[in-house]
């Protein structure tokens, strides 16, 4: 499986220093605020007198307690939330060890609730109505709506109502396919209203992306527009669902409907290509459907969301999440690592297509009642200031955002940040790969005027919402560095032997024991979630990441240390683009291994062997590149393709990806030992044709 052929890689072997076990992981202040030779940034005093957590006394003190009775501390914030029936006893229960039998995770068993009633109706029961839920922002400047928590609810409530007269029923499932339109956001609410799955697929992705997941999880209807405008870009999104559509529907999946937004201000209704009887316009049906929708009470361990993800093979994972233990864990998370107020206006720049549009562009800070900016249109159109523009026109409090758009702003220079007040700027965020330290001190010192801390959120589609995490104002900074473990959490570092690892140390990243928010499967396919995740450290929970702790407990992210690569902080399956490149007639093999990029992270660089007889030319490097764009979207699109006459195999066939890291990277004095290869002289061949 899965499990048993992972290539792990990246972690250099430090031992583990004899030092006192502590079950905390230690986390020693004195020792942090003594060393000179770490850069501390120390928080404003002021700012930590009014944060939730002011210090880390006061961290620990709650830390110790979510580890210590888990089942109080987390009841005690659930309890801040509508159930309509309590849940039962136990609070939760786990089975995380594969060799005591089947992986299994619930929380709040029994507990009746709705996570869109606790989005809306809950927060205008207490008096929010008339707040504003949502700020959008559309691609043009001046292009812009809003709505406020009440407006909201009739919106959901109409879509849930025509969803429930087409059918739809408690468990279906809902594919969406949208840009950043407020719709996306009450496409996912109104689902949650009536029980159903939403799968979001992010718009980026290609039709055959797009039509294997239908294929995968087989919906009643699929949510989408006409088009989009981003940047000075109009993409055609109709005509990718229907390609996506009637390829479903070769494969034995036929959709019925197809709800489509006409989104005039990219495409005229007129100009939409359409299927009668199967396509339908979202504003021609809505308005006739009442404004009030009565929830579907679901029990806390029902299926929320399905979220297809990257992993070592080709075949993307339908990630499952689950209601209860998600809804109090993305709105906690949020609360703490934003520090969020009821004042704050919060922008995320993620898109709703990845897991953190769901859990902190819509879920978590609609939990709390907070403000949204969406915005629809790209942080460089008109210009690299429109982020900042933004920010100055809806005073924006809280910008949690990518490393990968801070280095890519970083390099415009400074002024177009300056010129604007950003004055509304509280905290800043940080998520989707490591951030280097000189993006972050400029992200610090430029963007936020050394002013407002930076959560750097460490955490993934699995996790549902933030593992580890910075709470500002409670600790002093580190630059790069993720800090420590949230609430409830217990991240451990193993060896390559699955043994834990103390003090300062580096390794692979598990967690032990299970939090509200973790997935519960991945949809149709138990056996795979064991053996991905489970299997290969049993005990525990592994992330396909490698960290190192330093000697005051302060937790680095080094990357994937499996196939997967972190191009822009989307994670995009190595094994996925080959099989795309092999796809191509003239393609007869190919690697694909990530390297390091100034803005993107990491950038896409694949060795393509051709069909004998095949001339290698600029053409064919276009048209190889245009085959990935087709089959998953253009964010994969290789950054390079170097030609291999071979490629480097051990005597078993297994291809050395140790090596083509090297030489993609160009570390050709690193190559190692390379005569175990079934044929040393191909690494010749390869290197001389580097640069070809
Ligand atoms: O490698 C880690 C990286 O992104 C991966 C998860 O990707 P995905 O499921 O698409 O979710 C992205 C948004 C949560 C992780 O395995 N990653 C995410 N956040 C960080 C990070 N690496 C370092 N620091 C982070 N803050």
């Amino acid at each position: 499986g899965a499990g048993s052929s992972r290539r792990l890689r990246h972690v250099s072997s430090v031992a583990a220093p004899p030092s006192k076990v502590s079950r905390l992981n230690a986390v020693v202040l004195g020792d942090a605020l003594a060393s000179k030779e770490d850069d501390l940034v120390i928080p404003n005093p002021d700012f930590s007198a009014q944060a939730h957590v002011h210090s880390p006394g006061k961290y620990l003190e709650m830390y110790e307690r979510s580890i210590e009775d888990p089942a109080g501390f987390w009841s005690d914030i659930a309890s801040q939330f509508y159930w309509k029936q309590k849940w039962g006893s136990p609070v939760y229960s786990e089975n995380l060890d594969v060799r005591k039998g089947r992986i299994d995770i619930e929380w709040f068993k029994g507990g009746i609730t709705n996570i869109c009633y606790n989005c809306l109706d809950a927060n205008i029961a207490a008096g929010n109505g008339d707040k504003i839920a949502i700020y959008w922002e559309g691609n043009e400047l001046g292009v812009d709506a809003t709505l406020t928590y009440n407006q909201l609810l009739h919106n959901v409530c109409q879509l849930a109502n025509y969803l429930k007269d087409i059918g739809v029923r408690k468990g279906d499932a809902v594919v969406i396919y949208l840009p950043m339109l407020m719709e996306l956001p009450i496409a996912m609410l109104a689902c949650a209203r009536i029980g159903a799955v939403h799968s979001v697929v992010f718009a980026g992705f290609s039709s055959e992306s797009l039509s294997q997941r239908i294929v995968d999880c087989k919906p009643k209807v699929v949510l989408t527009c006409n088009a989009v405008k981003r940047g000075p870009k109009v993409i055609h999104l109709k005509d990718i669902v229907d390609a996506a559509l009637a390829d479903s529907a070769k494969n034995g999946t036929v959709v019925d409907v197809c709800l489509t937004y006409a989104n005039e201000s990219a495409l005229e209704k007129e100009s939409t290509k359409w299927v009668e009887g199967r396509d339908i316009w979202w504003q021609d049906v809505l308005s006739k459907y009442p404004t009030s929708c009565d929830v579907e009470w679901v029990d806390a361990e029902d299926p929320l969301f399905l979220l297809y993800t990257s992993g070592s093979t080709g075949k993307p994972k339908g990630v499952l999440h689950t209601t209860g233990g998600y809804m109090v864990y993305t709105a906690t998370t949020f609360k703490y690592a934003f520090d969020y107020k009821p004042s704050d206006v919060y922008w995320c720049t993620a898109d709703c297509g990845w897991i953190t549009g769901h859990s902190y562009v819509t879920y978590g800070p609609m939990l709390n009642g907070a403000t949204v900016v969406v915005f629809e249109g790209a942080p460089n159109y008109p210009d690299s200031g429109r982020c900042w523009d933004i920010v100055d026109k809806y005073k924006v409090s809280i910008f949690y955002t990518a490393p990968t758009l801070v280095r890519s702003l970083m390099r415009e220079g400074d002024e177009l940040v300056t010129r604007y007040s950003r004055k509304s700027l509280r905290i800043l965020g940080s998520v989707g790969e490591p951030i280097n330290p000189s993006a972050w001190r400029w992200f610090f010192n430029v963007v936020g005027d050394s002013r407002c801390p930076i959560s750097d959120t460490w955490w993934q589609t699995e996790t549902g919402g933030f593992l580890i995490t910075p709470l500002p104002g409670a600790w002093p900074q580190k630059p790069g560095s993720a800090t420590f473990p949230f609430f409830g959490v217990q991240p451990v570092i193993v060896d390559e032997k699955g043994a834990e690892l103390e003090g300062e140390c580096s390794g692979y990243l598990c967690v032990k024991g299970s939090w509200p928010g973790a997935f519960r499967t991945l949809y149709g396919d138990h056996e795979r979630y064991e053996t991905t995740y489970f299997s290969a450290f049993p005990g525990y929970y592994f992330s396909g990441d490698g960290c190192r702790r330093d000697k005051d407990g302060y937790h680095w992210l080094t990357g994937r240390v499996d196939d997967v690569i972190n191009v822009s902080g989307h994670r995009i399956g190595t094994a996925e683009v080959e099989s795309a490149l092999v796809s191509h007639p003239q393609c007869a093999e190919a690697a694909v291994v990530g390297v390091e990029h100034e803005v993107k992270g990491q950038g896409i660089y694949a060795f393509v062997t051709l069909v004998e007889g095949v001339p290698y030319s600029d053409d064919l490097r276009k048209s190889l590149i245009m085959t990935v764009r087709k089959q998953i979207g253009a964010f994969a699109a290789p950054d390079r393709i170097h030609w291999a006459p071979g490629l480097p195999k051990t005597r078993s066939g297994k291809i050395m990806r140790r090596i083509l890291r090297k030489i993609a990277s160009r570390q050709l004095d690193e190559l190692g030992d390379t005569s175990t290869l079934a044929e040393p002289g191909v690494v010749d061949q390869l290197i001389a044709l580097a640069d070809s």
